[in-house]
């Protein structure tokens, strides 16, 4: 099979540029730079390799490397952001840091100063395109027999290239999808440069975890979490086509959920899939374990504990379950850690039920977690999942409690609730519910003076907050009109006694995360 070698030097964005190639129709693997030596390439002999971005500056003694004999194996390079300034470091050139102490970050305008393989197809010179750039350092003197096709105000060497060794670096992140035309450039590199066939597939995949599913498990039983969500149902149905009747899921109501949400689950599940599923009241557990916790990341801890405990528990109940599976997907696991773990930086705990113990009893299973979320969508439709599951706006394992900053309570939650079951109709009745990402309230540890019926109130702000994304790694803040955004916040207000003030929060990813926690 066709492979790209992903080196990860610790970038946020490695696991999207390996989406991108897949997406292309070519399987990419992703390995830390600590394991790839030159025997490895050799062995595993991938059409062509990628070295990612990182946090690191090249010209740092600990900086993230590899040998230089790489660029000796006549296997296409490209290298992006940090990648494409290790490459230009260890060929002969060199990167500096600003010497204003300033990068480049978000949009720039890329000019296109001649003819290259990347850009078939795309961009003429003279073009003026927007990118997206997120560094730092910048390339002060490029290798030689390097040659420039592209500038930027803040990288004079946006794009770099020794064509006759194929070897290209880029300074923007083509993976992103601000970068205009950037798959197409990935693609460009994958089909014209490293001359790939491009015939990997979503079904390929599915076949493919289904064997290696039914491997791992053998005849052992497994517990599986649904939530009722897209991803968490792709498992159990794959799990269920893996291994049939030595699976039985696990659905929880940690009093985190939305409202009626429970009962959906329960239903829907029940009337499309003949697997085994339990019902797991733990509210009263949740609530105890997160009575004094206020900092995010304890919060996510703490769920995930609470989580895992109970699963155990439920386990040992059906007697001699092996495996606990759960529907994690890469951004989950990206933003928890990168596969160059010392080299990069956790921007938050995140698994699919929150932050993981040390010690579990259970092994996991999480047979998505190479997937975003669309892709996990495009798995659903190749395993004919019921459209309600397919397209329910993402929810977070750890729920209301990462949207209530503070301490949760109950009361919280099920003021919480009634905003987002209001702010989720408003949505629904405006045909907008799917062209948005994911929509949903916050309810703010403050509170507001206001004015009802000639008296002074005294009551909670809370936020609204809707974006467009295609796979939750960045997204833009979805453009209500301000007649929705008003009606919306009149109806809160009237319908929800506790609530006095509704804000919207238009912060995109980055610089914001989506959940406020
Ligand atoms: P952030 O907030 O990191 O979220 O921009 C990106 C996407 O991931 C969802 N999310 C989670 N999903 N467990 C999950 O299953 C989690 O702990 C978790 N935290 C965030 C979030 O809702 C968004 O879709």
């Amino acid at each position: 099979m066709e492979r790209i070698l992903l080196v990860d030097f610790g970038g946020q964005f490695t696991q999207l540029i390996a989406r991108r190639i897949r997406e292309a129709g070519v399987f990419c693997e992703i390995y830390p730079f600590t394991t790839v030596s030159v025997s490895f390439v050799k062995k595993m002999s991938p059409k062509g390799i990628i070295l990612s971005g990182g946090p690191k500056s090249v010209y740092q003694k600990d900086s993230p490397r590899l040998p230089k004999e790489i660029f000796l194996l006549d296997i296409p390079i490209l290298g992006i952001c940090y990648g494409q300034q290790f490459l230009c470091h260890a060929l002969g050139g060199k990167v500096a840091s600003n010497p204003s102490g300033q990068g480049e970050f978000g949009r720039a305008q890329l000019n296109i100063v001649d003819r290259c393989a990347l850009f078939k197809g795309i961009w003429q010179v003279g073009d003026v395109t927007p990118v997206w750039m997120s560094h730092r350092d910048k390339i002060v003197r490029i290798p030689n027999f390097f040659s420039v096709f592209a500038t930027s105000t803040g990288a004079p060497y946006a794009c770099i290239a020794n064509e006759q060794k194929n070897i290209y670096g880029l300074q923007f992140h083509p993976e992103v999808v601000h970068t205009k035309f950037g798959e197409k450039i990935l693609q460009n590199f994958v089909a014209t440069v490293c001359r790939c066939d491009r015939k990997w597939t979503m079904k390929a995949f599915k076949e493919q975890t289904i064997k290696d599913l039914q491997n791992t498990v053998k005849d052992k039983k497994v517990v599986c979490a649904v939530s009722g969500g897209v991803d968490s149902t792709v498992v159990a149905v794959l799990l269920h086509l893996a291994i049939g009747d030595n699976l039985t899921c696990i659905f929880v109501d940690n009093g985190l959920l939305r409202r009626g949400e429970a009962q959906w689950v329960l239903e829907i599940f029940n009337k499309h899939y003949n697997i085994r599923l339990r019902h797991c009241n733990a509210q009263d557990m949740f609530f105890r374990a997160l009575s004094r916790a206020r900092d995010p990341e304890k919060k996510r801890k703490i769920i995930g504990e609470t989580f895992i405990r109970l699963f155990e528990r439920e386990a040992s109940k059906i007697g001699s379950v092996a495996f606990l599976a759960q529907g994690t997907l890469y951004p989950d696991v990206i933003e928890s850690v990168t596969f160059a773990r010392d080299h990069c930086v956790a921007i938050k705990s995140h698994h699919n039920v929150g932050g993981l113990p040390e010690k579990m009893h259970l092994a996991l299973i999480e047979p998505l977690k190479k997937l975003f979320k669309d892709e996990v969508r495009h798995l659903a439709r190749a395993l004919n999942l019921p459209r309600e599951f397919v397209y329910r706006h993402p929810f977070p394992g750890p729920g209301l409690a990462v949207r209530i900053p503070g301490i949760v309570t109950r009361k919280k939650c099920d003021i919480l609730r009634r905003i987002d079951d209001i702010f989720i109709d408003q949505i629904r009745s405006k045909a907008m519910y799917d062209k948005i990402w994911q929509a949903f309230a916050v309810l703010l540890p403050i509170k507001s003076v206001g004015v009802m019926g000639d008296a002074r109130t005294y009551h909670y702000a809370c936020s609204l907050r809707a974006v467009t994304s295609s796979d939750g790694m960045t997204a833009d803040v979805y453009p209500f009109d301000n007649a929705f955004l008003t009606e919306t916040a009149t109806r809160i207000i009237n319908e929800v006694s506790a609530v006095g003030r509704v804000l919207f929060d238009c912060t995109s990813k980055p610089p914001g995360t989506i959940e406020w926690e």
